[in-house]
């Protein structure tokens, strides 16, 4: 059960190879899903995308999506949520079909769910990726605390998609973004461990010194709810894409 590690030269490289990857699904499949991540390490591989389909034609109409995690308890359409920076960095500028694009936000048309609907939305969103044929590539990354999408150390292998309560540095890495820690949302929704593992390829990555760490945690765990990325690597496709510095 070992993950297959891809070291590049530089953070540059490593995002060119990925999006080189997608892109290469893209033409062969132009309606292919995407599972996709936010946060600091995915952003140069959207900014790759983004420049292949201006200067290449890359064609992303077609291209179905599904988000990892949103936040809760903040409203639909404020600029904090997932949604508004994934429409902002990566959908408008590469020319991605908003219809196209699917966040477990609990919300239904502009509407924020309560509490009691979410279970019916959360079983939606696993319906629209089943409906679709499933995920072909999901991208990821692997948080301070082990954590994979918002499946916070706790997490167990069967979990779905599902609202979480945030672990404590979760929020502390949110606290710039949203002006104070006191502003971080306490709850999201996040895809589960399951849910994940069903896409058809992995690509997870980790870029800077900081990451080493997290990077050794995950090749060295058996599979274990304290280190939600540990259970990445029963997967049959997972590439875990790392530059020189998050090498181990
Ligand atoms: P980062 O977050 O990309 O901002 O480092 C990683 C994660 O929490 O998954």
């Amino acid at each position: 059960m070992s993950m297959h590690v891809d070291v590049f030269e530089s953070r540059g490289a490593a995002e060119r190879a990925v999006a080189a990857e997608i892109a290469a699904l893209v033409r062969r499949r132009p309606d292919a899903v995407l599972g996709l991540a936010t946060g600091n390490t995915p952003t140069g591989v959207y900014a790759e995308l983004v420049r292949l389909h201006r200067e290449d034609g890359l064609d992303l109409s077609r291209v179905r999506t599904f988000n990892l995690d949103e936040y809760c308890g903040i409203a639909p359409r404020d600029p904090r949520t997932f949604r508004a920076w994934m429409e902002q960095v990566f959908f408008g500028p590469a020319g991605i079909a908003l219809a196209n694009t699917h966040f477990p936000d609990g919300v239904e048309h502009g509407r924020a769910l309560h509490l009691e609907e979410l279970p019916r939305h959360v079983e939606a969103f696993e319906r629209a990726i089943q409906a679709v044929g499933g995920i072909d590539l999901q991208l990821l990354g692997i948080g301070r605390n082990g954590h994979v999408g918002f499946n916070e150390p706790g997490s167990t292998r069967a979990s779905r998609t599902r609202r979480v309560e945030l672990h404590a540095w979760t929020r502390e890495d949110a606290a710039k973004s949203f002006g104070g820690l006191e502003h971080v949302p306490t709850h999201a929704i996040t895809m589960g461990v399951a849910t994940i593992l069903e896409a058809r390829a992995l690509r997870v990555l980790a870029f800077g010194a900081a990451k080493r760490a997290l990077v050794a945690r995950t090749l060295a765990s058996e599979p274990d709810p304290a280190w939600p990325a540990s259970y990445l690597r029963a997967h049959a496709d997972a590439r875990l894409v790392v530059d020189r510095d998050a090498s181990v």
